[in-house]
């Protein structure tokens, strides 16, 4: 692979994203997650000279990527801050920023981390097995398979994964370990899972349900995005939108319920007779890309984008 194709990533529901995003073309804009910012291009693209953008990410190479060669952005209105999004709020507020008019979230990796072998995220490529969002802090996959026991290795595998043989996993994991071999590369990793996956689904390699499952806890992405939409709630002005792109069921359930929860007007049991509390979101779309931009770009095929509206109550 070439170095200008590990640095592609094509953007999916580019214009939709931006369309339900945009109320005001003089506003103040967060994405996220700029991965290589075409969300952000294509909504500086729609913004007044007035406007700013502000873009987060935990990768360092999606920050490299927007300030230095050929991809950077030159515009006075943007700026992209290396951090996670939980991090939203005091990165902001160190702006001088305590409301913005529309958040961005498209969740997951982007193709330049996937398909660079040498940050481990794929089974397609043999590789170290790495799999942080951010390389300057935490724990690897290897690192964590080095050192936990076999209970928590099952337990990441069957909740971050919905893997049935996770079980089986964890054990052949373990009796590699203990035998002092333990996995270090992407592909002792889909071996091992390939010999202790019974039964295959059509279609899916037998690693891909394990490398889901340790990607997702290596960066606590499930904690990031939990800690994101309630610092969202916080952060957006009257009839502000927040736009959520997932790319699987777990991420998904976790965007769905709290546009749910924050929607409904909820009655307290034990005083029923007390003012209601006002609802703070107002749900506005649930769009999928359709079948051209799905051909196009097969990895948009899991993608689901819900879009709320900040209220005028309780904002
Ligand atoms: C799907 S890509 C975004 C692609 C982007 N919308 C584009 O069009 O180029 C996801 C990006 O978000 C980043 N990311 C994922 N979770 C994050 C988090 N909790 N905090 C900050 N960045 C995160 C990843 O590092 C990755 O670069």
């Amino acid at each position: 692979m070439d170095s200008t194709q590990a640095w592609h990533h094509t953007t999916v529901l580019r214009a939709e994203a931006i369309d339900h995003l945009v109320t005001t073309p003089d506003g103040v804009y967060l994405d996220g997650t700029f991965g290589r910012g075409g969300h952000t291009r294509e909504l500086l693209s729609r913004l007044s000279p007035k406007a700013r953008v502000i873009a987060i990410d935990r990768d360092p190479q999606a920050v490299e990527a927007a300030t230095s060669g050929e991809t950077r952005i030159d515009d006075p209105r943007f700026s992209i801050h290396h951090t996670a999004f939980a991090q939203m709020r005091p990165t902001l507020a160190a702006l001088g920023i305590t409301h913005v008019d529309g958040l961005l979230l498209d969740l997951g990796v982007s193709s330049p981390q996937i398909d660079n072998p040498a940050r481990g995220f794929s089974f397609r490529f043999d590789g170290p097995l790495d799999m942080r969002m951010d390389t300057t802090r935490g724990e690897s996959a290897a690192e964590f398979l080095a050192r936990a026991d076999e209970r928590h290795i099952a337990e990441v595998i069957k909740h971050h994964g919905e893997e049935r043989f996770a079980v089986q996993i964890a054990k052949a994991l373990v009796a590699r370990r203990e035998g002092g071999d333990p996995v270090r590369t992407t592909r002792q990793l889909s071996e091992i899972v390939a010999r202790s996956v019974k039964t295959r689904e059509p279609g899916q390699d037998p690693a891909t349900r394990t490398f889901q499952a340790l990607r997702i806890f290596v960066n606590a992405e499930l904690e990031e995005l939990e800690q994101g939409l309630s610092a969202a709630l916080q952060l957006l002005n009257p009839e502000a939108r927040l736009v959520v792109i997932s790319f699987h069921s777990l991420e998904d359930r976790i965007v769905k319920t709290f546009i749910a929860r924050e929607s409904r007007t909820e009655v307290d049991r034990r005083a029923p007779f007390a003012p209601e509390p006002a609802h703070r979101l107002r749900p506005i779309a649930r769009v999928k890309p359709g079948e051209t931009e799905i051909r196009a770009n097969p990895r948009s095929r899991s993608a689901v984008m819900r879009v709320a509206e900040r209220t005028e109550e309780a904002a």
